[in-house]
């Protein structure tokens, strides 16, 4: 059975993601690829309730660990009801955010050894990985710089800037260990910039693509 093709998009904060995540959608389906578009945390009712318990600030402060579970608590919840059954039915799914976010935020950011992220995963996701990665890559005060002209900020968008050289580290580290997976976009670029070398990598898998349906 064929099953379809796992698109994440990864990058830091003020890395442009909802703009080149809106880019690759239309390149997709102007393909005439049948696609879901998601994001995590989030994706289905219930797991946008857990987004909001991740991303609102509280009086209370969010121990590490109730972070990294809520973070896969919406991700078994995400799988199970949209990300499996889309991928089992052939269709491709292009996803704001996914596990690489947590060894990034969680492992990086906040320190969790990436041992554990490794279990949840494994537990978690069973053998699914994604497909394709694209990283948007960016250094960190530029990212701060055009995320902080965004008036409200939630949890993890108020951490400091050593938070986020954690972050970055920890995605480009992952990107090294698998460079089958994963393509780094280097998003300091302008937006046209930052599209060619979107299509440098789904131009070709397009093709493939249309060369398989036809
Ligand atoms: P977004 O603003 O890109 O939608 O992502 C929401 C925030 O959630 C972002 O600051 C990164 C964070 N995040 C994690 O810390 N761990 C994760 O596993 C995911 C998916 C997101």
């Amino acid at each position: 059975m064929t099953t379809g093709l796992f698109i994440t998009l990864e990058g830091g904060e003020g890395a442009g993601k909802s703009t080149q995540l809106a880019y690759i959608r239309q390149r997709i389906e102007a393909a005439d690829i049948p696609l879901h578009v998601t994001r995590e945390p989030g994706g289905t009712p219930l797991a946008e309730q857990i987004r909001a318990l991740l991303l609102d600030h509280r009086e209370e402060s969010m121990a590490s660990d109730t972070e990294l579970l809520l973070m896969f608590a919406a991700r078994a919840q995400h799988l199970a009801q949209l990300i499996h059954p889309a991928l089992a039915r052939g269709e491709w799914v292009l996803c704001d955010r996914f596990t690489d976010a947590t060894y990034a935020y969680q492992g990086g950011g906040r320190g969790i050894d990436f041992a554990r992220i490794a279990v949840l995963e494994d537990w978690v996701q069973g053998e699914l990985r994604p497909d394709l990665t694209l990283l948007l890559d960016l250094p960190v005060e530029v990212g701060m710089a055009r995320a902080g002209q965004r008036g409200d900020l939630d949890r993890f968008e108020r951490e400091q800037r050593d938070f986020f050289e954690h972050v970055r580290a920890a995605y480009l580290a992952r990107a090294e260990q698998e460079p089958q997976r994963f393509r780094i976009i280097d998003a300091s670029q302008d937006i046209t910039g930052v599209q060619r070398q979107i299509d440098a990598v789904l131009t070709p898998l397009l093709a493939r693509a249309g060369e398989v349906s036809a």
